[in-house]
């Protein structure tokens, strides 16, 4: 019987809603299935702040690197908007990515047959969209040195920011995309901007440079990041895996995102270098969206990008691949039945909340099992 820890880490507004529902698949597949999955709950965000005065403790953080994984809600709120800027609910997640090394975050944008005509977006645009976005996590300009606010002396202050990525980071981000690209349907678009930034230029190079040693069964085309931006709305399915670096694939999972009907159906993992020895990544699992302030509290979170980043921790973490195809097809049987959170509903759809969503994807669970 293979047993394996998660840490949840809920976090704030609608994170703990979302969270309730996927707690209910993990439930599920410990009675129903021969996994088994010990759960600890811990803080983060600004729930985090509100306990220790820290986005996320030490205790908390140090949990998460002996787990298995990791299974993250959301951060953030107006409530701590005043809150110093180095324990801010966002820096609690930096944290979480950075200690844990998860260079790799992988965000696949899926439009599901019944969905096609939730996005803002022409069916026929989107209708069978199955992308891959690759954003590298724990470079760029989230982490550049330096970062800071100064206060140039004449009633200017000057913010900021630092881009950098070194070869190591742009090969191994690269690597990954590639070796999924395998898996899917063997192509890798690479975004940058090299037009303007000595990094896109070095992107463009390393990347470049990886396909040529190993990876040239792979197509590998380049285009610059803003007028990807453009493609992902023009006709997103001429793309298979996006390579990206961390701010640009910040904005652009967002984007794709919509392409699928809504921001609330956006999974992702972010996974670490393999182990040498016994071969295990760290792993944090996440949906690509926050908070949501605006709608936390009434019943109207969309679970279904937590509960699917569920199931990629199922298929990246546990290597239980036929356990996750199960989740992913109980979320499409979910959906072909018309029922949609508010965020997906049509006039003439049947409105249910976070709970009942996530009530009927684990019935439909069971009915697989049937
Ligand atoms: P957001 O993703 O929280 O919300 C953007 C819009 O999408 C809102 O209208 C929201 O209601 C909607 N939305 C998001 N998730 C939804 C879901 N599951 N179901 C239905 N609707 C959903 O982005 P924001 O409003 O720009 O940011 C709010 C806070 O969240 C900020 O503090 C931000 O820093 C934080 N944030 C956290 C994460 C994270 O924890 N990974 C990601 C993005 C933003
Ligand atoms: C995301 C979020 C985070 C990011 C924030 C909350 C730090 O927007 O995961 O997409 O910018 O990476
Ligand atoms: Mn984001």
């Amino acid at each position: 019987m293979a047993s394996h820890s998660l840490l949840l880490l809920p976090g704030d507004g609608i994170g703990a809603e979302i969270m309730k529902e996927v707690e209910k698949v993990v439930d599920w597949f410990n009675e129903n299935s021969d996994m088994t999955f010990d759960t600890t709950e811990g803080h983060v965000g600004g729930a985090a702040y509100d306990r220790h005065g820290q986005a996320i403790s030490d205790e908390d953080m140090a949990k998460a690197l002996e787990v298995d994984a990791v299974i993250f809600g959301a951060v953030g709120g107006p409530k701590w908007d005043k809150v110093p800027y180095d324990v801010r609910p966002e820096a609690g997640l930096l944290r979480l990515r950075k200690e844990m090394e998860l260079f790799a975050n992988l965000r696949p944008a899926i439009c599901y047959p019944a969905l096609a005509d939730a996005s803002s977006l022409k069916p026929e645009v989107v209708e069978g969209l199955d992308i891959l976005i690759v954003r590298e996590l724990t470079g760029g300009v989230y982490f550049g040195e330096p970062k800071e606010i100064t206060d140039l002396g004449n009633g200017q202050k000057r913010g900021v920011d630092t881009q950098v990525y070194d070869t190591y980071e742009i090969e191994r981000i690269s690597k990954v995309a590639f070796e999924l690209a395998r898996t899917r349907n063997n192509k890798v678009t690479s975004m940058e901007k090299r037009n303007v930034m000595k990094s896109g230029v070095l992107w463009n190079e390393v990347v470049t440079e990886t396909h040529k040693n190993g990876f040239d069964d792979v197509e590998l085309d380049h285009m610059l990041a803003d007028a990807g931006g453009m493609q992902l709305v023009r006709w997103p399915k001429q793309f298979d895996v996006i390579v990206t670096d961390n701010l640009f694939g910040d904005m652009l999972s967002d984007v794709a995102a919509m392409l699928t009907g809504s921001l609330g159906m956006l999974p992702s993992a972010s996974l670490g270098a393999p182990d040498p020895v016994t071969g295990k990544r760290k792993a944090l699992y996440e949906p690509v969206h926050g908070s949501a302030p605006d709608i936390a509290g009434t019943g109207a979170a969309n679970p279904i990008a937590m509960i699917a980043s569920f199931a990629m921790a199922l298929r990246y973490s546990f290597e239980e691949v036929g356990a996750a195809d199960k989740v992913e097809k109980a979320i499409e049987a979910t959906l072909e039945k018309g029922l949609r959170t508010k965020d997906l509903a049509k006039d003439g759809d049947t409105v249910v909340t976070t709970a009942e969503m996530g009530e009927a994807i684990v019935a439909e669970l069971a009915a697989l099992n049937a």
